[in-house]
Parts: C-alpha cells; sequence; structure tokens
C-alpha cells in the first residue's frame, strides 16, 4: 500500500467512526425525543442525572449514559462543578422548537423509522419489490411532518409565491390550488389560511397522511374550502383546474413521476412548483453537494412505493427499471 493509500484508508476508517457515532447518537436522541427528556431538562432548568430521573420518572442509570452521549454529541450542555446537564438557547431551538425551519428531531424520528424497515428492505435488495409505505407505520408521516412544516410555514407564504407574483395576485382574488405529495397538510394548511378567497385540495395516496390531513383542516375551520383526496397524483383529472399546483419533496417518491408531472401539466392553467427532488443528487455530485449524502441516504425512504407497483417490475423476477429521470 502507498503512503497515500494508507492515508486514505485512514480517512475512510475515521469518517466510518464519526458515521458510527453518529447512527448510536441519532437512535438515544430519538429516545430523548420521544420520552420527552431534553423537554424535561429545558423546562426544569440544569438538573442532574438523578434530579432528571426524579422529574421524568426514568431510570437514572440509563439517563446518566444517556445524557453523557448527548452531551458528547453537542446536543446537551453539562457543568462537570455541579454535574449538572442543561440545554443552552441553540440547543433547545433545534431540539425543542417545532415552529422553527431549524427544528431537527423529525430528522431522529424520520432514521430511526427507516432503519426499522431494513429487514423487508434487505429482502428487496434480494428479490426486488419493495417495502409499502403503510409498513413504515404512523411515525413516517409524523417525522415527515415535523421536518418539513416550520420550513413550509416560514417561507411559502412569505416568500415563494410572492416570487410569482402573477399567482400571488391570482390566489388573493379568487384562486384554485392543488399540492400533489401532500403528506398531512403541512405546506398546504398554511398556505390557505394566508389566502381566505382561494379553495385549495391536496392529493395523496397515503391513507394515514390523508387522515391527518383532514383532521388538521378540520380542526382549524379550514374545511369548508380545504379538502385532501387520496388520490395518486397521476390519476388526476382535471384540465386547466389550478392556478397553481404545488410538489414539494415528493415527484422522487411516485411509483410513475412522468405519469404524474403529465398529470400536474393537465391539470394546471397556471403554474407548477416542484421543490427538492432527491433525484437530482447524483454520487458523482456528492463533494459539491453539502446535502448529497443525506438526500442519497434519504432515497432510501423512496424505495418504499416505487418499486411495489407491479408496472415497475420487470418482465421477470420481479426486477425492474427504476422510473425516475
Ligand atoms: C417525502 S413525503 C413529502 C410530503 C410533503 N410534500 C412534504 O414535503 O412535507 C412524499 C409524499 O408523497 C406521497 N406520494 C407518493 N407517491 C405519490 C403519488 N403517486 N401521488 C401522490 N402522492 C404520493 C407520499 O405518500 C408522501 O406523503
Amino acid at each position: 500500500m502507498s503512503e497515500a493509500e494508507r492515508d486514505q484508508t485512514r480517512e475512510l476508517a475515521r469518517q466510518v467512526g464519526v458515521d458510527f457515532g453518529a447512527t448510536l447518537t441519532v437512535a438515544l436522541a430519538y429516545i430523548g425525543d420521544r420520552l420527552g427528556i431534553f423537554r424535561a431538562i429545558a423546562e426544569n432548568g440544569a438538573m442532574t442525572s438523578a434530579e432528571l430521573a426524579h422529574r421524568t420518572g426514568l431510570n437514572e442509570r440509563y439517563l446518566r449514559e444517556w445524557a453523557s452521549t448527548m452531551t458528547a454529541a453537542g446536543y446537551i450542555d453539562y457543568n462537570p462543578s455541579d454535574r449538572k446537564f442543561a440545554l443552552n438557547q441553540a440547543q433547545r431551538t433545534v431540539l425543542l422548537d417545532e415552529w422553527s425551519p431549524l427544528h431537527m428531531t423529525g430528522a431522529f424520528q424520520y432514521a430511526i423509522t427507516c432503519i426499522r424497515q431494513l429487514s423487508p428492505l434487505t429482502e428487496a435488495f434480494r428479490h426486488g419489490g419493495g417495502v409499502p409505505f403503510a409498513d413504515f407505520g404512523p411515525e413516517i408521516a409524523e417525522s415527515i411532518r415535523r421536518m418539513f412544516q416550520a420550513g413550509y410555514e416560514a417561507w411559502v407564504v412569505s416568500l415563494w409565491i410572492p416570487a410569482v407574483p402573477d399567482v400571488h395576485s391570482r390566489l388573493v382574488a379568487r384562486g384554485e390550488v392543488a399540492e400533489v405529495g401532500c403528506g398531512s397538510g403541512q405546506c398546504l394548511m398554511p398556505v390557505a389560511k394566508a389566502f381566505p378567497n382561494s379553495r385549495f385540495t391536496g392529493y395523496d395516496v397515503d391513507p394515514r397522511s390523508i387522515a391527518l390531513a383532514r383532521q388538521r383542516s378540520a380542526q382549524e375551520g379550514l374545511a369548508d374550502r380545504v379538502s385532501f383526496e387520496q388520490v395518486p397524483a397521476e390519476d388526476i383529472v382535471d384540465p386547466d383546474r389550478f392556478d397553481l399546483v404545488m410538489a414539494f419533496n415528493c415527484i422522487h417518491d411516485m411509483v410513475n413521476p412522468r405519469g404524474a408531472l403529465r398529470a400536474i401539466q393537465r391539470a394546471q392553467a397556471g403554474w407548477c412548483v416542484d421543490v427538492v427532488g432527491g433525484e437530482r443528487f447524483r454520487p458523482s455530485r456528492r463533494e459539491s453537494q453539502p446535502l448529497g449524502p443525506f438526500a442519497l441516504r434519504s432515497e432510501y425512504d423512496a424505495l418504499y412505493d416505487g418499486v411495489t407497483r407491479s408496472w415497475w417490475r420487470g418482465p421477470r423476477h420481479g426486477r425492474g427499471r427504476r422510473p425516475c429521470a
């Protein structure tokens, strides 16, 4: 092995070590989020692990190890003089403020929800087919909502729609808007609230997401002009109905993305907005894309459905060609 190869090997081993630690950190951070441990520390001030155990009713020995790992990761602070753990302002924003675009705990939930599917995914590698979205369980829709809702709340109404003045004025007057792959309404709801004269339809294939979206729209008193339909994007049949069709972070997840884009084109008389497709990231561009590794890994969840429907499979042995461009 040359000196350059030895350096490369050491660097790769170091990187694997970092990824290994990050994986375990994410798993423990997921527990901290789910069990409300971060929140307990934030709400009760600096605490020792014994005080934290008393507050939360959780096991002190486990909490001590958990808190040490979270401290090593920089997710919480530790003061050795009184052995207390605390959250600073940055940690509170990232770990607890669900309405900050910098809030990240949905990512812990998303990662763990995906990792739970390793067994069926391994089988899919062997035999083709895929892992149905429904098998990811209720946490997948929740994690996606938590990851993206604050960004949509912050940017879609105030920045993205005004960037297209024609669309903005149509929505202010009396527009018709669709969102495909709408999830549980994390984007459509704030847009609907901002344009009270317009009507909105969200489309998604996931029944749990649609049920959640309907529930939220009823709770917000928006059900008379915001509806959610369990319809695949490619099956929308409303020529020229919409002034704006939005598709955020979903075309790459679809079984038939070209069919979906054709349906969107037919349905819109105004504009179509598609944001963040994982298919835009390629391994060859990894170095130049800070989010490249994340996007490539998150293609994992795009495997869920894109490989399950029969037309996607190849003629034999369940193998097929990925339909994304
Ligand atoms: C990564 S999530 C994004 C959800 C939401 N747009 C967001 O950005 O928060 C992708 C969504 O696309 C939906 N989806 C997948 N295939 C679809 C299709 N053919 N038609 C409509 N929705 C689809 C999934 O059920 C899921 O809710």
